[in-house]
């Protein structure tokens, strides 16, 4: 895996809602299966040396569910995601506190597989990262490495993820020809096929389309609003309108702190914080 742990400069959130006086309309919500949470934090503090950049974060992520990360540039929430994928553990100076569970586990026990965390916890980044190989090896690499179907089944699983990811009929004709090949967006909806290769749990996405086009964001708009209905998904975006489009739950971090978390329509029409409601409607980013 690629280290991605340099911070980088990151765009400021979609200029019209800089002048936009109100929040965007969320979408209808939708009934969210109940049952247990997949994955909770659990006052969980994270620093580099001795600077605390999360403070003691409580979150429930629901199953089936989107679940939209916001808030300001620095303020945390790249950790956070990559906390939950243990993409610290070679970082000397990380320190931890506090914990998370997946499916009532703590990811960071003993017992706690890295291998299977990963393959349970599929990740997407802001840039799309696929392999320098063809379309069809960027999907089948993680499966068969992990030996998840008899090899004759990969190009059926192949298949199946493309079209998860809204990308089959797009590239049926070429599979072959190098993934580098694609669009932008392309790229990145490959990148999520790979990541459904390996059968995740959930999806965490940070900022997937931040560097994409409007209409290859709309497309992922979309592709979340299907995936959901069989994978957890948390997407950290700066795109206000794509939070009220695209998620179901909406937490908002500041500095380090949850500072509100709720149904994205209560978030993004009554929020109880003030700083909540400031971000939102584009004081500040
Ligand atoms: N590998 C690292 N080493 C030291 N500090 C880091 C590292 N990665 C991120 N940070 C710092 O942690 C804070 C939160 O960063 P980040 O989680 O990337 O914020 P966000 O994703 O909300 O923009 C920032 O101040 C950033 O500079
Ligand atoms: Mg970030």
């Amino acid at each position: 895996m690629t280290s991605t742990l340099t911070p980088t400069l990151e765009p400021a959130p979609a200029p019209m809602l800089r002048h936009s006086l109100s929040a965007p309309v969320a979408a209808q919500p939708r009934p969210v299966p109940d049952g247990p949470p997949v994955l909770e934090a659990r006052d969980f503090r994270f620093s580099y040396g001795p600077r605390e950049i999360l403070h003691g974060i409580n979150l429930n992520i629901r199953r089936k569910a989107v679940t939209a990360i916001i808030g300001p540039s620095g303020c945390g929430k790249s950790t956070f995601l990559r906390a939950i994928n243990r993409m610290h553990d070679l970082e000397p100076k990380a320190r931890y506190q506090g914990q998370i569970l997946l499916d009532g586990r703590s990811i960071f026990g003993p017992a706690c597989d890295l291998v299977e965390l990963r393959k349970k916890v599929g990740m997407v980044f802001q840039r799309a990262n696929p392999f320098p190989k063809s379309i069809y090896e960027n999907v089948a690499y993680g499966p068969e490495l992990n030996r998840l179907v008899p090899r004759r089944e990969l190009p059926d699983l192949v298949e199946r993820c493309l079209r998860q990811a809204a990308l089959w009929d797009e590239v049926k004709d070429r599979l072959d020809t190098p993934a580098t090949g694609l669009s932008g967006g392309q790229q990145q909806r490959l990148c999520i096929a790979r990541a459904l290769g390996n059968s995740p749990e959930i999806l965490l996405m940070d900022e997937p389309c931040s560097a994409l086009d409007p209409l290859a964001t709309l497309k992922i708009e979309e592709l979340l609003v299907e995936l959901r209905q069989n994978y957890t998904i948390v997407i950290v975006t700066h795109n206000m309108q794509q939070a009220a489009r695209a998620s179901d739950f909406t937490g908002f971090f500041f500095k380090g702190d949850l500072v509100e978390f709720g149904d994205t329509a209560d978030i993004f029409t009554r929020p109880a914080r003030e700083e909540t409601e400031a971000y939102i409607t584009g004081r500040f980013g």
